[in-house]
């Protein structure tokens, strides 16, 4: 049904707009009465729940950043079955992004470029709007992806950064250091070592135990993620999200006149499934077994969840996959990996 929805209609349209339609179904879902008796019907077995960093996930799929950047759909997106989303990127001064068109399909690959630069509402309009959801519903997790405003130099990063800890730590279950987003310019350096260090450090100190995670690239090597992690420990933060998009095309299907159109920004779907497989793998070792890693890219179906997790993901995420699959997607992942599948931890 949503396969013939998606090729005849809403593949046709400009994919923003596709995006705010979806929205007004998702706020829909989320209305008291429709969103119990949804949930009902997306939940999974008890195998798919996990409890994590002092936090109860009712599933182990989580939405990623990107989707839902204004905490607007957080009710309805529990409805479908995410048992947790991430806000944001949510920066410390409200934004509008870059110029349109700044999101496209590559239906081929089941990938999408994005570069849609920080749009949001700023860290004071969410802080009050996720302070108002905490009052309604307690069972979602709720993550916040920060990053830096656009117009702050990349010297006075960190003050940036500890503006929106403060206003939006008090309403996180965790927190997502975004240093690896390729459409805010100079962000990625900040995965440098020298850079991350007195970053993570400044912002794990203002969260006052909200747990902190760092978000990272799929271009990074092995050496720069074993830096990372080290950071990671030595900080003792709660761990890593990996990986953000890529600025690879390499290995696409879609035609070099489609990729040529769509243009310069980051790379999610299938395409990145390999690598962010790889990068998990990396980082658990290097990471111990006791910080969390969350695994996004290229997730699809209940198979890549159960793979992910048997490679040392704690919880993972997906956000093409919601697009090309439809509303029921995290439906199939609970139900599929809560019956079907043994998790079987290595
Ligand atoms: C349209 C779009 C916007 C995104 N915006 C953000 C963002 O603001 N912050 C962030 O950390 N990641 C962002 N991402 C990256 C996703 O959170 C995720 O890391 C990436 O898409 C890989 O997962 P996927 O293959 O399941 O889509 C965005 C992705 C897409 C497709």
């Amino acid at each position: 049904m949503y396969s013939f929805v998606f090729r005849h209609f809403l593949s046709k349209l400009d994919p923003e707009i596709a995006h705010s339609l979806a929205f007004v179904l998702i706020r829909i879902f989320g209305l008291p009465i429709l969103s119990r008796i949804t949930r009902r019907a997306t939940n999974g077995k008890s195998r798919i729940r996990a409890s994590i960093m002092g936090l109860d996930f009712e599933s182990r799929l989580g939405l990623a950043a990107g989707f839902d950047k204004k905490a607007k759909g957080l009710n309805g997106l529990w409805a479908l079955g995410f048992g947790h989303v991430e806000v944001g990127t949510i920066t410390a001064l409200p934004q509008e992004g870059n110029p349109k068109p700044r999101l496209f399909r590559l239906i081929e690959d089941r990938a999408l470029i994005n570069r849609m630069g920080f749009n949001n509402p700023g860290a004071a309009k969410t802080a009050k709007r996720l302070e108002k959801f905490r009052k309604r519903n307690r069972k979602l997790v709720v993550g916040v992806n920060i990053g830096k405003s656009r117009i702050v130099p990349i010297e006075q990063a960190i003050d940036d950064y500890l503006e929106s800890t403060r206003l939006l730590s008090p309403f996180a279950d965790y927190l997502v250091v975004n240093v690896s987003s390729p459409n805010t310019p100079g962000l990625r350096g900040l995965q440098e070592a020298s850079s991350l260090r007195p970053l993570l450090s400044a912002i794990s100190k203002a969260a006052n135990d909200v747990p902190v995670l760092v978000k990272i690239a799929p271009e990074l090597d092995k050496s720069e993620i074993e830096a990372v992690s080290k950071i990671v420990v030595d900080l003792d933060l709660a761990g890593v999200v990996a990986t953000n998009t890529t600025i690879s095309r390499a290995g696409l299907a879609s035609s070099p006149e489609q990729i040529h159109r769509a243009g310069e920004g980051g790379l999610s779907g299938f395409p990145l499934q390999t690598r962010s497989l790889e990068v998990l793998k990396i980082l658990r070792g290097a990471l111990g077994a006791n910080r969390c890693i969350i695994s996004v890219g290229g997730i699809e179906t209940p198979a890549d969840v159960v793979s992910r997790i048997s490679s040392g993901a704690d919880l993972v995420q997906g956000y093409t996959a919601f697009i090309y699959r439809g509303p029921l997607w995290a439906r199939e992942i609970n139900r599929g990996v809560g019956s079907n599948l043994e998790i079987d931890r290595a």
